[in-house]
């Protein structure tokens, strides 16, 4: 693939540009190697969130058709910016450290509500199916939820039809690893607690720096699996589309039983004759 056909999001959770976010560097510079490989990065401390307080103006059933995405509760939240370069991308990287043995509530403010769920009657319903998903999870204590966050964020994942990658060991960093399942990251060894290097092995105090060391294979090599996963995910359905193989394709509703707005999606569809209304007209 002499251009770059593949493209893979990171998305950093943390409101600091701390341990996370090297992490994440880690891992796209593991994925920059691939020179067919895109990545773009967003940092969610650059971005104004707001919760979801679950209004719904903003579901298929309320917003304007033709409008892009956004949050009509909180004009000035920015999701809307974020939403189209996940739609854009193959692949998608969730950072977060753990909090409270869960994802930040800045991530969840992003993910809590995101149009591509099957029951938000959007036109982005299903927008991240065959999308692969790769999670990092980063811990100032060892064993203290960083498995657990990260089988949530997969959990998101695959309601919303996402494939997740695991980060296995690879001829270039092979165990002993951190994890092999996601980048599951412990930072209880390093010399600064809450410290930019805390993840890594230049970071660690104890000698050898075993634990920075492990962490930082387990992120190249997230890095790597998500290239070979997501390459394979797209050319597969490619492959398949040129040889006339059907991909079912996303349909949530034959029948809508929900009131909608006038000039909403739903109505639009409903004007199409592609959906059916059931009891509401
Ligand atoms: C509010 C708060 C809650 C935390 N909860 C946990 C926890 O449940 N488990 C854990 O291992 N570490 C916990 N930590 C430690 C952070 O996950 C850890 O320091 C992480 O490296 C911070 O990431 P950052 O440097 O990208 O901000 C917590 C830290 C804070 C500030």
């Amino acid at each position: 693939m002499a251009n770059k056909k593949v493209k893979i999001l990171g998305i950093c959770g943390s409101s600091r540009r701390m341990t996370t976010d090297r992490a994440m560097e880690e891992v796209l510079e593991a994925i920059k190697e691939f020179d067919w490989v895109e990545t773009e990065y967003v940092h969610l401390a650059d971005y104004t969130l707001r919760h979801c307080t679950g209004c719904m103006a903003c579901f298929g059933i309320n917003a304007p058709a033709d409008e892009p995405w956004h949050c009509y509760r909180f004009p000035e939240d920015q999701k809307g910016l974020i939403i189209p370069k996940m739609m854009e991308s193959d692949g998608i990287i969730l950072g977060t450290p753990v909090y409270g043995c869960g994802a930040t509530a800045l991530l969840r403010m992003l993910i809590e509500m995101t149009p591509f769920g099957y029951y938000t009657f959007t036109k982005h319903a299903g927008a991240m199916r065959h999308k692969t998903l790769g999670v990092v999870t980063v811990g100032g204590a060892d064993i203290e939820g960083q498995e657990t966050t990260g089988m949530d964020l997969w959990r998101w994942g695959l309601r919303l039809g996402m494939m997740p990658v695991a980060c296995p060991p690879t001829r270039n960093d092979t165990l002993p690893v951190a994890s092999v399942s996601g980048a599951f990251l412990s930072t209880v060894d390093s010399k600064e607690q809450y410290g930019r290097e805390s993840v890594t092995k230049e970071g660690t105090r104890t000698v050898p720096p075993t634990q920075g060391s492990r962490n930082m294979r387990s992120c190249r090599n997230l890095g790597r699996e998500m290239v070979v996963a997501t390459t394979a995910v797209k050319l597969g359905l490619q492959t398949m589309r040129d040889r006339g193989m059907e991909i079912p394709p996303t349909r949530p509703y034959k029948y809508y039983s929900v009131k909608y707005k006038s000039g909403s999606y739903v109505d639009k569809l409903m004007k199409e004759g592609k959906v059916e209304a059931k009891t509401f007209k």
